[in-house]
């Protein structure tokens, strides 16, 4: 029988937050809160996040991580522990980052690709067709896929500590030190003046990007921001894919999870801002607000344009913003992949190496599949959200975003809330001597307000809201 190899760690406090600020901190950050917040009147926006992040957030992020350090397993055998009853959960839980990863190391791939053309091609990338041409083409995007693939596996491949905390120890302060610095370039700019001699300054984005919109604010409509912001804070935060579980199986029983988790989402928030402070006046002045597309749209097409109209200093803000959106991807995904290789690990008993190995042949082959359907698997769906002409890669972000994680979500809180009761997280925080600041708020959250919003959450998902409109 082969030897339990001893439980591998993060070395300390830092190096937990950092690698899982790094998971949270992703394509989600960059690509999803600018469009969100310009599409619901900035400011509104933020504030009804900000309360989420504090409220709900904050309790689904706490228990994910106390769940992992408590019963020191990944998804797949914690909830097993939790209650046998309940091992289900921890299958289901497992399913999100196995379908998350065909996908994700595409996009990762379409990152990488952008990061050399924004040099080598420039000009040519500010052409929208331009993203069209490359994500069709049959042979490039998988090229690309897999060198990100290769590169998620590699840090993996190199463990916990050596590999996971080392590695986002230098990203993540690279990547804040990146957005900081382009974010506070866009505001400085401003555009040529149009045929009314009208100018449009960086700054005037900043007040679209802040200022509350009320105007036509119905009930309908705040109902709107809030699902959209609480989907998207569920996404950015990485939980109930049991990557919290897992990272905080990796977290030492001195760590005080409260101070931790409070500076994983005061990170996570602080760069989702910033990625706003920087693309919402970027488009703005030089393409005015019809420039905020959804999605990769943002990104690969709006963004060169913008990059483009800046001149010189678009020549190297453009490829620093690429790298940024690199490190924030690759970070993540590496969150992705433990989530597996750890849950992995421990159910076949096997060493890191070859379960590492096992799952890249694994990923790589469904994720050659993922780029196949922009090309000869297309197929273009509609989605019961009401999204047209989607295709594989689109289908699987639903199943596992829209439908899967709010369920587990869902269901987690009532393991928590109900089964074992709360005091089994908060005896888990306050095991390290630490006293957990917002105990009676996280009562009050994991058996009540979260499972409702989640299903709610759900509700949305399925289209049970569409006749609203
Ligand atoms: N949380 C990341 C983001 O905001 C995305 C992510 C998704 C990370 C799935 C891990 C797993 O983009």
């Amino acid at each position: 029988m082969a030897t339990q190899a001893k439980k591998s760690s993060f070395s300390g406090g830092l190096g937990f937050v950092l690698a899982a600020a790094g998971s949270a901190v992703g394509v989600g950050n960059i690509w999803r809160f600018p469009t969100l917040a310009a599409k619901h009147g900035g400011g509104l926006f933020l504030i009804v996040y900000l309360i989420l992040v504090l409220t709900f957030g904050f309790s689904l992020l706490m228990t994910d991580i106390a769940i992992g350090r408590k019963t020191g397993q990944s998804s797949l055998d914690a909830f097993k522990t939790i209650n046998k009853k309940w091992s289900f959960l921890g299958k289901l839980t497992f399913a999100v980052p196995s379908i998350i990863i065909t996908y994700y190391v595409v996009i990762g791939g379409w990152i990488l690709k952008y990061m050399v053309s924004s040099v080598t091609e420039f000009t040519a990338t500010a052409n929208s067709d331009y993203f069209i041409n490359f994500i069709t083409s049959k042979t490039p995007p998988v090229v690309w896929m897999l060198v990100f693939l290769a590169i998620t596996a590699f840090i993996v491949y190199c463990g916990v500590e050596k590999g996971i905390e080392r590695f986002s120890k230098i990203i993540m302060p690279a990547l804040f030190i990146l957005i900081l610095g382009i974010s506070a370039f866009s505001l400085t700019i401003k555009s040529e003046p149009n045929a009314d001699g009208e100018i449009r300054t960086g700054l005037q984005g900043f007040l679209v990007y802040v200022k509350p919109d009320f105007t036509g604010l119905t009930f309908k409509g705040f109902m709107s921001v809030l699902l959209d912001a609480m989907s998207q804070l569920f996404f950015s935060l990485s939980v109930a894919m049991g990557i919290m579980i897992t990272y905080g199986s990796y977290v030492k029983k001195d760590v005080d999870l409260n101070k931790s988790v409070a500076q994983i989402e005061i990170f996570d928030t602080i760069v989702a801002f910033l990625a706003g402070l920087m693309v919402v006046p970027a488009v703005y002045v030089f393409m005015g607000t019809e420039g905020m597309k959804a999605g990769p749209g943002l990104i690969f097409q709006s963004l060169p344009q913008v990059f483009n109209a800046m001149g010189f200093a678009g020549r190297i803000i453009g490829p620093a913003f690429f790298v940024m959106v690199a490190f924030a991807a690759l970070t993540s995904s590496v969150s992705i992949m433990e989530a597996i290789v750890g849950a992995c690990m421990e159910t076949f008993k096997s060493s890191r190496k070859k379960i590492s190995i096992i799952i890249t042949i694994i990923a790589a082959a469904a994720a050659v599949v993922v780029c196949l359907g922009y090309n000869v698997l297309s197929f273009g769906v509609t989605l019961p959200t009401g999204a047209t002409g989607q295709n594989l890669l689109d289908v699987l972000d639903y199943v596992s975003n829209s439908l899967l994680m709010p369920v587990i979500s869902l269901l987690t809180c009532i393991v928590i809330g109900w089964v074992v009761k709360p005091k089994w997280v908060i005896d888990e925080v306050e095991s390290s001597g630490a006293k957990f600041g917002r105990k009676k708020l996280y009562t009050v959250m994991i058996k009540y307000i979260a499972p409702a919003l989640m299903a709610l959450l759900f509700l949305q998902s399925i289209g049970a809201f569409n006749f609203l409109g």
